[in-house]
C-alpha cells in the first residue's frame, strides 16, 4: 500500500525537511516551512524501487536537421524585443517577474495584441483576473480588436487540454505561475511544490510543441520571484520589470537568457494608454536638469549595448552628528565609501564632518563602476559650491590608489553625449583611436587629484575673467 508521506517544504528556498521547525536550516528564513504531501508529487522522485518502471528508449538525433519555423517571434514592441534578445524564442519558457501593479499584465496584453495582429495565435490565460477585467484593460490599451484568445483558468491539466484543441498556439501567456495548480501535486496553490510542478508541466508543453510560453511571477518584498528559486533555473530566460514609485517609466531588465545577452534593458513609459517604448532613455533621465547648480554631474553610462546618460546629484552638508550620515539612492553604498576614502586620503578633500547625500536622478539605478568619476566630481562640486560645466559628461573607474582606470565602450559613450549636445568630456586617459570617434574635446586626468585641482581651479579661472 502506498504510504502518504508528508514533508515540510521551505516556501523561500524549496528545501525539504522531515519535521517542522521555526527556521529553515537551508536559507535561514523564519516561518517559511509549510506541510506538503509528497505522494505522487512531481518533485518527489521515485516512490520506491519496487514500483519503478523499466525505462523507455528515446530516439537520439543529430545537431543538424530541419527547424520548421523562424526560431523567434518578434513582437514589434522595440524595447520588449530588445530585452528578450530579439523576440520570443519558440519552444522556450520566459519568466517575467515584478512588483504588484508595476505593469506586467499591461505589457503582456500589449505584446499579445501586437503578435495577434501579425497573424500569430496567442492564448492569454489569467488566473488572477476575471475575463471582464482583462477585456476592460484591453479596451483601454486599444487591443480589444485583436484576435487574442482569452481564458480565466488555473488548473494545469485543463489548460493543457484547452491548448491541445485546434492549431498549436505560437505564444501562451500564463498570468501568474503562483495561481496555477496541477492534479499531480496535492498541496495548495501557491506552495513550492505546486508552483514547481505546474511550471514543469508548462515548460514540458513548450518544449514538446514548440510554442513559446511566458510565465508571470510575483515578487516578494525582498525582490525575489516568490516561491522557489528553482523556477528561475527551470526557465530559459528571466526578465524583471522594475520601476520607482512616483516615476512613470519602467525598466525591463534581463537577468538570465539562454538565447541572448543578459545585460540588456528595455525602457517604457506608463501612460493612460498603457506602456510606451522609450527608444532614447537619456532624454528621459536628463529631462528635468537644471544645469548650473553645484553638485550635479552627468554620467555617460552603458546599459548592455546602449549608452544611457544620467545625472548624478550630490549634497554635502556640515553635519551636527558624531557619525555623519551617508545616504544613497540609485548607487552602491560600499562604492560611495570607497570614493570618499580615496578623496580623503589621496586628494586631501575632507568629508569627515559632513553629511553626504547621493541621488541618481529619475530613480534610475546604476550598476557600473564607471560612474566613480562622475560621483567624485559631483561630491567635490557640492563640497566646494562650484558648479561643474553644464555641457560636460564624466565616466571612468577610480582605483584605490586614486588612479583613473579606463572603462569599456568609451567611443559609444562619447558619441551619445555629442548627440545630446554635450561639448566636453572628463574620462580616463585612453588610446589614440578614440580621437577619431568624436570631435568632443576631453580632459583625461591620470589621477583623481588632477580632477579635484581642475574643479577647484575653475573658481580662479572664472574670477580672472
Ligand atoms: P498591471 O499590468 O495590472 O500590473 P501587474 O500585472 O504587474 O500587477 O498594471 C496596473 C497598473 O498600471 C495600475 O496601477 C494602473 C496602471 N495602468 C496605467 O497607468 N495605464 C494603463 O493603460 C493601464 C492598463 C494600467
Ligand atoms: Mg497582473
Amino acid at each position: 500500500m502506498a504510504r502518504t508521506r508528508t514533508q515540510f517544504i521551505c516556501q523561500n528556498c524549496g528545501a525539504a525537511h522531515q519535521r517542522w521547525a521555526g527556521k529553515c536550516d537551508a536559507c535561514g528564513e523564519w516561518n517559511t516551512l509549510v506541510e506538503e504531501g509528497t505522494a505522487g508529487g512531481i518533485g518527489s522522485g521515485p516512490q520506491s524501487l519496487k514500483s519503478a518502471r523499466k525505462g523507455r528508449a528515446v530516439a537520439l538525433t543529430s545537431l543538424s536537421g530541419e527547424i520548421e519555423d523562424a526560431p523567434r517571434i518578434v513582437s514589434g514592441i522595440g524595447e520588449l524585443d530588445r530585452a528578450t534578445g530579439g523576440g520570443f524564442v519558440r519552444g522556450s519558457a520566459l519568466l517575467v517577474g515584478g512588483d504588484p501593479g508595476i505593469g506586467k499584465s499591461t505589457l503582456l496584453t500589449q505584446a499579445a495584441a501586437a503578435l495577434a495582429r501579425k497573424g500569430h495565435r496567442v492564448v492569454y490565460v489569467s488566473g488572477e483576473e476575471a475575463v471582464a477585467q482583462i477585456r476592460l484593460r484591453a479596451q483601454r490599451l486599444g487591443a480589444a480588436d485583436s484576435s487574442v484568445e482569452l481564458a480565466a483558468e488555473t488548473n494545469v491539466e485543463d489548460i493543457l487540454a484547452t491548448l491541445a484543441d485546434g492549431k498549436r498556439p505560437d505564444l501562451v501567456i500564463l498570468d501568474s505561475i503562483q495561481t496555477l495548480w496541477t492534479d499531480l501535486a496535492d498541496s495548495a496553490p501557491g506552495t513550492v511544490t505546486q508552483v514547481r510542478a505546474s511550471a514543469q508541466a508548462m515548460i514540458r508543453y513548450a518544449k514538446s510543441t514548440g510554442a513559446a510560453i511566458v510565465l508571470v511571477g510575483h515578487v516578494t518584498k525582498d525582490g525575489q520571484i516568490a516561491g522557489p528559486r528553482v523556477v528561475e533555473h527551470m526557465v530559459d530566460a528571466v526578465l524583471y520589470f522594475e520601476g520607482e514609485g512616483g516615476h512613470h517609466y519602467r525598466i525591463l531588465r534581463t537577468i538570465k537568457n539562454r538565447f541572448g545577452p543578459t545585460d540588456e534593458i528595455g525602457v517604457f513609459e506608463m501612460s493612460d494608454k498603457g506602456l510606451r517604448d522609450v527608444a532614447n532613455p537619456s532624454e528621459l533621465f536628463l529631462g528635468e536638469r537644471s544645469g548650473k547648480a553645484p553638485g550635479a554631474a552627468v554620467f555617460a553610462g552603458m546599459e548592455g549595448t546602449r549608452p544611457v546618460l544620467v545625472e548624478i546629484q550630490a549634497l554635502v552638508a556640515p553635519s551636527p552628528l558624531g557619525t555623519p550620515r551617508r545616504s544613497i539612492v540609485g548607487w552602491d553604498g560600499p562604492r560611495l565609501s570607497m570614493v570618499l576614502a580615496v578623496l580623503e586620503s589621496h586628494c586631501g578633500v575632507r568629508f569627515a564632518t559632513h553629511d553626504v547625500y547621493l541621488n541618481v536622478a529619475g530613480g534610475y539605478r546604476i550598476t557600473e563602476p564607471a560612474a566613480d568619476l562622475a560621483v567624485a566630481a559631483a561630491l567635490v562640486s557640492s563640497l566646494t559650491g562650484l558648479a561643474l560645466p553644464a555641457d560636460s559628461v564624466y565616466f571612468g573607474e577610480i582605483s584605490l590608489s586614486g588612479a583613473i582606470r579606463p572603462v569599456a565602450h568609451a567611443a559609444q559613450r562619447l558619441k551619445e553625449a555629442e548627440k545630446l549636445g554635450f561639448r566636453q568630456a572628463v574620462m580616463p586617459a585612453s588610446s589614440g583611436e578614440l580621437a577619431t570617434a568624436t570631435s568632443i574635446p576631453s580632459f583625461q586626468p591620470e589621477h583623481l587629484a588632477d580632477l579635484v585641482a581642475r574643479i577647484a581651479g575653475s573658481k580662479r579661472r572664472s574670477d580672472d575673467d
